[in-house]
């Protein structure tokens, strides 16, 4: 596989076939690459929502922009973070290193209580923005996944976060919706498809020292 072919072949996909559905197994690679994100400290203090039934896609359109992808798409992801951090997260995050890794707590104690500090010095905004930094690796991740797997995807930071928030009863889960990203197969007739990548030279965005 050549990995520059598929980033040249990826594009942000408007009109997605509404015919075309994607595997379990996409679905599947999508799931893991996900939860295989790096995430800081490896908290993990995002969440992804992934929304197939269309009734409920089609109510989200308006509060979109007006953007189809997310109806015309095979699934539309969404990628949340927490509404906070509390020590439970910490603490869960070290009892998970502890079961997967054996590490005794003589050496992990010292790591949880540094991190607990950190969360407790952050605002309740600050530690959003936190996560919200995590969530934007999550979408580069998938985007790439995407990519080499030959799925179309369309990033989307255009929609109503409230609104899905509400819509999809995320709070009922302690998140707060803060991407999108639908996926599925391009329909053949997006002329963005056809379109040249504007990009500017890499002289102009690489340094090299
Ligand atoms: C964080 C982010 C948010 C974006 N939001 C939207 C959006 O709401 N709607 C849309 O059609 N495209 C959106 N885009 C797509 C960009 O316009 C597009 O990726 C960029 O122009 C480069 O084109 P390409 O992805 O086709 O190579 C977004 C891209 C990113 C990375």
């Amino acid at each position: 596989m050549d990995t520059i072919k598929q980033l040249q072949w990826r594009y942000a996909t408007k009109k997605f076939d509404t015919n075309k559905k994607l595997s379990k197994e996409k679905l599947n690679i999508i799931k893991q690459a996900f939860n295989l994100t790096a995430t800081s400290f490896g908290l993990q203090t995002i969440s992804l929502v992934i929304v197939e039934n269309k009734d409920l896609r089609a109510t989200l359109v308006p509060h979109s922009y007006n953007q189809k992808q997310v109806l015309d798409a095979s699934h539309l992801l969404v990628i949340c973070i927490q509404g906070n951090i509390e020590n439970t997260d910490v603490n869960n995050y070290y009892k998970n290193i502890k079961t997967i890794r054996n590490t005794p707590d003589s050496i992990l104690e010292p790591y949880r209580k540094d991190l607990e500090h950190k969360m407790h010095n952050m605002s309740i905004k600050q530690r959003q923005q936190w996560s919200t930094n995590q969530a934007y690796i999550a979408l580069g991740n998938l985007m790439t996944i995407c990519a080499i797997e030959n799925i179309d995807s369309c990033p989307m930071e255009g929609f109503v976060s409230k609104k899905y928030d509400s819509i999809l009863k995320l709070k009922d889960n302690g998140l707060k919706s803060v991407l999108l990203l639908p996926v599925g197969y391009r329909a053949k007739d997006d002329m963005f498809s056809t379109f040249k990548k504007v990009r500017k030279s890499i002289k102009e965005t690489i340094i090299e020292i």
